[in-house]
């Protein structure tokens, strides 16, 4: 068993092959150089960070200084994809890595939902993102309160488990 596994996690083989490619659209500008240094969610910090989308898809922004919060989609490069079983320190036992946000998932693709406080050109000033500087942009959607809240939402194992 490779060492970055802690015990309680299990790791899976991947396919040999990908099913899709996609393209990065730009890349997010953080105040944080490495991923231990990351907020653990980006509810959790105040920090305005800035998306920058590559010049082609420029006229994709049409519109969006209307929009107050966004849907940001990202790729988190540094993680690990094989580990279905995660057992992140603070909490007791391990969990699927689909019932967590962490960053370690077969397709190590990020959401957060931020507020929009700038736009200037292809740069968006955003609060509310967790991840390293540099971190390649996917997609931006806009959030719909009447589409996307779901206000009844609970997650059941993780109302008693939290350590810290
Ligand atoms: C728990 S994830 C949550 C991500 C996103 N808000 C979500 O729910 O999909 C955030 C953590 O990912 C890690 N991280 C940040 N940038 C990363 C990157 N480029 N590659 C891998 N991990 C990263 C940091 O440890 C950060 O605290």
């Amino acid at each position: 068993m490779p060492q970055r596994i802690r015990p309680g996690e299990v790791a899976i083989d991947l396919p040999a092959t990908f099913d899709a490619g996609l393209y990065f659209i730009g890349r997010i500008h953080t105040p944080w150089a490495r991923r231990e240094d990351c907020p653990k969610n980006g509810a959790d910090s105040d920090a305005v960070c800035t998306i920058e989308v590559d010049e082609r898809y420029a006229a994709g922004l049409r519109d969006i200084e209307s929009v107050s919060h966004l849907i940001v989609l990202y790729f988190m490069d540094e993680a690990p994809r094989d580990v279905m079983l995660q057992a992140p320190r603070h909490y007791r036992r391990p969990h699927g890595a689909f019932a967590l946000r962490s960053p370690a998932r077969p397709n190590p693709i990020a959401c957060s939902i931020v507020r929009l406080v700038a736009v200037a050109e292809r740069r968006l000033d955003v609060i509310g993102l967790d991840c390293r500087d540099g971190t390649p942009l996917i997609d931006i959607k806009p959030y719909f309160a009447s589409i996307d809240a779901v206000p009844e939402a609970t997650v059941g194992w993780h109302v008693d488990e939290r350590d810290s």
